[in-house]
């Protein structure tokens, strides 16, 4: 017997906000109700998804206060790049956050996925949100991790690329494997594989400046001694901090060049 679907006061609050009703939803399976919204809060900023795009998690909030710290500590133009950005929430709350302070210069600002799809949402929001003389400061680049970059430098990447195992695929929420784009997910046998080519080709293409730093979140099994055991190259060259999340698991790594 199937278990029938019991709303969350936050599925049945999101709901009421948007003037859908609960049997809207519980007519879809487990379909996240962001989905049938089409928004999503994000550091208090209400951005546009479809299921082109992975929901932005709460977990990544926290990867822009990590984030916000280094920019506040920078003294040198801002050249940031965002790999893998999906609905484009990392740096819809990042240029929000910059177009807030008052010192700091922005020389650059790109952003990248493989998804066409997930591209559209993230300038559709950007539109929306700070209006389309924004997309004059922001570069779209539909692109394989970083094929095409050569001879630039960025002082911040950041990059919420899939992390999932390949292995753990199957073990996904129904809400998650049903619903969300396997794109945005498997991220091969260890789920460190796309993560591990982006770092080799900001090696291989030195993207990074001296003092620039790179900020992942990373499966919660991507620890310092994983990277050491299982990418070597990677630990060699970068010294890595990791942060935990608000649930206690290891799931961020901050990198600089050694
Ligand atoms: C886990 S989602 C994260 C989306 C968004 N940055 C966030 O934090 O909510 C990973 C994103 O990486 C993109 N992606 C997957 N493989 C890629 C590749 N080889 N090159 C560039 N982007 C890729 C997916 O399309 C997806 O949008």
């Amino acid at each position: 017997m199937t278990k029938s679907r019991q709303l969350s006061i936050y599925e049945k609050n999101q709901l009421l906000r948007y003037g859908l009703k609960e049997d809207d939803l519980l007519a879809r399976a487990e379909m996240p109700v962001e989905y049938l919204t089409g928004f999503v809060n994000f550091k208090n900023l209400e951005i546009k998804v479809n299921q082109n795009v992975l929901i932005p998690r709460v977990e990544t909030e926290e990867l822009i206060d990590l984030i916000t710290n280094f920019i506040d500590s920078i003294r040198a133009p801002l050249s940031c790049l965002e790999v893998g950005t999906g609905s484009g929430a990392i740096s819809l709350a990042l240029f929000d956050f910059l177009s807030r302070q008052k010192n700091l210069l922005l020389e650059k600002f790109i952003l990248t996925d493989l998804s066409t799809a997930a591209l559209k949402i993230a300038k559709e929001n950007f539109s929306r949100l700070f209006g389309t003389g924004s997309l004059s400061k922001i570069q779209f680049l539909e692109n394989d991790l970083l094929s095409g970059f050569s001879e630039q430098k960025f002082n911040l990447i950041v990059a919420n690329l899939p992390y999932v195992p390949s292995g753990k695929m199957a073990n996904l929420d129904l809400s998650v494997k049903d619903y969300e784009p396997i794109l945005a997910l498997n991220g091969g046998e260890s789920g460190f594989e796309l993560i591990n080519k982006m770092l080799e080709q900001v090696l291989d293409k030195e993207l990074l400046s001296e003092k620039g730093q790179i900020f992942l979140e990373v499966y919660e099994n991507h620890n310092i001694q994983f990277i050491k055991e299982k990418f070597p190259k990677i630990f060699q060259n970068f010294s890595i901090r990791e942060s935990k999340d608000q649930f206690n698991r290891q799931r961020f790594l901050i990198l600089q060049k050694i």
